[in-house]
């Protein structure tokens, strides 16, 4: 067989399951209207300004390789955030870092750390590399219990994985917590903080972890513009460690990850203050429809920090789900991660939540 002859790291991985992308429901159930609450997509489309310069872009450069660097989307992130250029490294979406952290770092055997009921990513580059992922359960609270994650490391950890708000529970690491665990870790260790949705959190109690770059060069920040910026079809996310880090990084890289079309949307999208706004308010008001729906359904959930929502609705999520499908609305049962009760929800705009709750209510009463 030809799987005998692939990698057996390859062979034994289960398959993932991504979000149930609205072209699949469309084709199976032949509905029209469908409503995708299942990959924490930003619901008001795409930026406008990136938009305009993507399809400039497309009209007059889609023969020409883009730059490998992302030279103009670096430089104005750097300022942006206070660092240098060569701090940044772009790849294909955060998936796309992710992977080539993995690559830089896992050597077969090598042990990563991370919280259980996180984002799987970790998990699959590390099980890719033939590296042994080392989980600790979350607290009650849905926090990721970062005590726990210092207590597993050990001589032979290279790399931790920090989700921070976690996805899916939507709860952050708070500063003075996030802190204490940089001081114990040892400085071989890599950290990497996955801040994908830092954009949505209004907690005053979360960490500003670029400032800790300058004292921990082990620490790689993860961030995206699929979320917050409308662009998760076109692919872009982007790490920022030290120059030492991003140079090695760079080593593992493919010369061509990041598209030109999503540069410049990356580019443009960054001066779109009314689109992050308004994204940010709907989503402020969002999360208080869901809380109150479910409160008024006796359901458990997180108050979340993010833009999707995490809810135990005492039955089978997945039969649910099903049901919910038949009504055009996708949203995200969490039995792959071990929750076999809990859906996460994305958080869409006003009407959007409101099909939502009315079809998880249906689903739920019969
Ligand atoms: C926590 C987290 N990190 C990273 C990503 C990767 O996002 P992308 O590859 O679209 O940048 C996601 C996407 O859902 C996520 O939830």
């Amino acid at each position: 067989m030809i799987s005998d002859i692939a990698r057996q790291s390859i062979r034994t991985r289960k398959d993932y399951i991504p979000g149930k992308p609205i072209e699949e429901v469309q084709r199976e159930f032949g509905l029209t209207d469908i409503i995708k609450m299942a990959s924490n997509e930003n619901p008001f489309g795409t930026s406008p300004l990136a938009m305009a310069a993507m399809i400039k872009e497309i009209q007059t450069n889609a023969n020409r390789y883009p730059e490998s660097l992302c030279v103009e989307l670096a430089d104005k992130v750097a300022t942006k955030l206070g660092v240098k250029p060569a701090q940044l490294f772009f790849d294909n979406g955060g998936d796309g870092v992710i992977t080539m952290i993995g690559l830089t770092f896992i050597n077969p055997y090598d042990q990563v750390v991370t919280s259980e009921l996180t984002f799987p990513a970790y998990e699959n580059i590390t099980t890719k590399m033939g590296g042994q992922m080392v989980t600790v359960p979350v607290a009650p609270d849905g926090c990721i219990d970062l005590d726990g994650l210092s207590r597993v490391v050990t001589s032979r950890t290279k790399l931790v994985f920090i989700c921070n708000p976690n996805n899916p529970t939507g709860k952050i690491i708070r500063k003075d917590v996030l802190l204490s665990f940089m001081q114990k870790m040892p400085a071989n260790v890599m950290i990497v903080i996955d801040e994908a949705y830092f954009e949505y959190v209004d907690d005053p109690d979360y960490p500003s972890t670029i400032p800790l770059l300058a004292d921990y060069p082990n620490l790689i920040i993860l961030r995206t513009f699929s979320k917050i910026m409308g662009l998760a079809g076109l692919r872009c996310g982007y790490a920022i460690s030290a120059e030492e880090t991003i140079r090695i990084m760079l080593k593992a890289r493919e010369p061509f990850p990041v598209n030109r079309i999503a540069q410049v949307g990356a580019l443009a999208s960054l001066d779109d203050i009314e689109f992050y706004n308004r994204t940010i308010s709907n989503n402020v008001a969002g999360r208080r429809q869901y809380y109150a729906a479910f409160e008024e359904m006796r359901l458990n959930y997180y108050p979340t920090q993010a833009n999707f929502i995490y809810v135990e609705l005492g039955v089978d999520s997945e039969a649910v789900f099903k049901k919910m499908l038949v009504d055009g609305v996708i949203v995200r049962p969490l039995g792959s991660m071990g929750r076999p009760q809990v859906m996460r929800i994305s958080i869409g705009l006003p009407e959007e939540n409101r099909r939502t709750i009315a079809s998880l209510k249906k689903a739920l009463d019969n």
